[in-house]
């Protein structure tokens, strides 16, 4: 079924021209188009102008939205998140603002360790149900495409049944999944003080199973102190790639070990985090093309330092936020909110902000050509908001905007 968004006051295109992701000065490059319309037509974007230069005429009948007054722009890419998890980590959080540290709750038991021991002791139907309730909510702020890891089974059957119900969802569910194995997320509790054992199950028995049954487009791994070093981490990610799935890092988020420079050195998506990477970590992501995945309202949660966004955006590193989604380190899913983050603590422009929110989150997962921006040929996966310009999203915080989530060409009833 078709549908036409018309009279758009402001229509944010975030357009590149066939380009996989627009890095530097780039960024800041929105493509608005006033008094603007949309149509799609078999879940694509099939035309996109002034209504001035509007030719076509549609049956009366026709499905339409009159977006007059109203922005419109790419569906959100949440390109990283955590966000099948079972369990409650408020109590760390009352910790934490008395002072405590992530590491600290972690070396006590808490942290991760703590929802893998929730996560093993729900039922595949009970962290589907879950995880859907949040996907409701997530399409209502305006996320159409979210990423998902795994890493909270730590064992063969925990991260199978994690990735399994991913699976599911991804067929039931309307939002698109994208499955990233991440059984490198922590010492298994089993493997306690044997990094290189739980390493060794990691890259012979759970890799190659992920892979024959082909349950992940990604391989990620935490490459911290305290988790996996340099080395485990590039074996583990190594062992992805051979099985069919490119790396992706959880790279110098508490410490700066290097991950960045991995990134590079690996071909990897993206490298995420980065509270700590190196001026070197910076060029090699630059000169690798390695997407930066910032995570700004992980160190808002944690209050533990920012990456350098300025640096990486004028070093010419292609930029996105996501959300990371965890009970954790940040217990939220609203990508506007990241977006206001990045921008007051940051400094990143609203401009760059909306191009990392939506065509770099695509870049960050591949999916560049096929999400993130409104432009012919690609899916038909759009935003209402009612607001009187794109920049109210990061700037007035704490509500949700978005009026209309369009799937696939399809208005959502959520
Ligand atoms: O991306 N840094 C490691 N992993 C997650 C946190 C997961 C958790 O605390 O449960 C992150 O921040
Ligand atoms: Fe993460």
């Amino acid at each position: 079924m078709d549908l036409f968004l018309k009279n758009i006051s402001q229509l944010v295109t975030v357009a590149a021209d066939g380009a996989p992701v627009k890095a530097g000065r780039a960024m800041r490059d929105l493509r608005v188009l006033t008094d603007a319309g949309v149509l799609c037509r078999g879940g694509r974007i099939a035309w996109v102008g002034r209504m001035a230069e509007w030719k076509s005429s549609l049956p009366d009948d026709h499905p339409e939205i009159d977006a007059s007054g109203m922005v419109v722009l790419p569906g959100f890419v949440d390109s990283h998140t955590h966000m099948m998890f079972a369990g409650s980590r408020a109590a760390e959080f009352a910790l934490r603002v008395e002072g405590a540290t992530y590491q600290q709750i972690a070396e006590q038991g808490g942290g991760i360790l703590s929802t893998v021991q929730s996560v093993r002791g729900a039922s595949k139907k009970e962290l589907k149900r879950a995880t859907a309730r949040y996907m409701t909510e997530m399409m209502r702020h305006g996320t159409t495409t979210v990423e998902i890891k795994s890493g909270y089974g730590l064992s063969m059957d925990g991260e199978l049944k994690m990735l399994e119900a991913i699976r599911e969802l991804r067929d039931e569910e309307v939002i698109s999944v994208v499955p990233t194995f991440l059984g490198g997320h922590a010492i298994g509790p089993e493997y306690r003080g044997d990094p290189d054992g739980y390493t060794r199950v990691l890259c012979q028995q759970m890799i190659p199973a992920v892979g024959k049954k082909k349950l992940a487009v990604f391989c990620d791994v935490f490459c911290e102190q305290g988790y996996f070093s340099l080395e485990q981490s590039e074996r583990i990610l190594l062992e992805g790639k051979r099985w069919g799935m490119a790396p992706k890092i959880h790279a110098d988020e508490l410490t700066s070990l290097g991950g960045a420079e991995l990134a590079a050195r690996l071909g990897a998506v993206s490298a995420d985090h980065l509270e700590r990477v190196s001026e070197r970590g910076i060029a090699r992501l630059a000169e690798a093309g390695v997407v930066a995945g910032l995570l700004p309202g992980v160190s808002f949660c944690l209050d533990h330092g920012y990456a350098p966004a300025r640096k990486l955006i004028d070093g010419g590193v292609a930029v996105a936020i996501a959300s990371d989604f965890n009970p954790g380190s940040c217990m939220s899913f609203s990508m506007p909110l990241m977006m206001t983050i990045a921008c007051t603590q940051t400094r990143m422009s609203p401009e760059e902000a909306l191009t990392a929110a939506t065509l770099h989150g695509a870049a960050a997962l591949g999916l560049a050509g096929e999400v993130g921006s409104i432009e012919v040929g690609k899916r038909a996966d759009l935003l209402v908001a009612d607001i009187p310009d794109y920049r109210y999203l990061a700037y007035h915080f704490g509500t949700n905007h978005i009026r209309t989530t369009i799937k696939n060409g399809t208005i959502l009833e959520l």
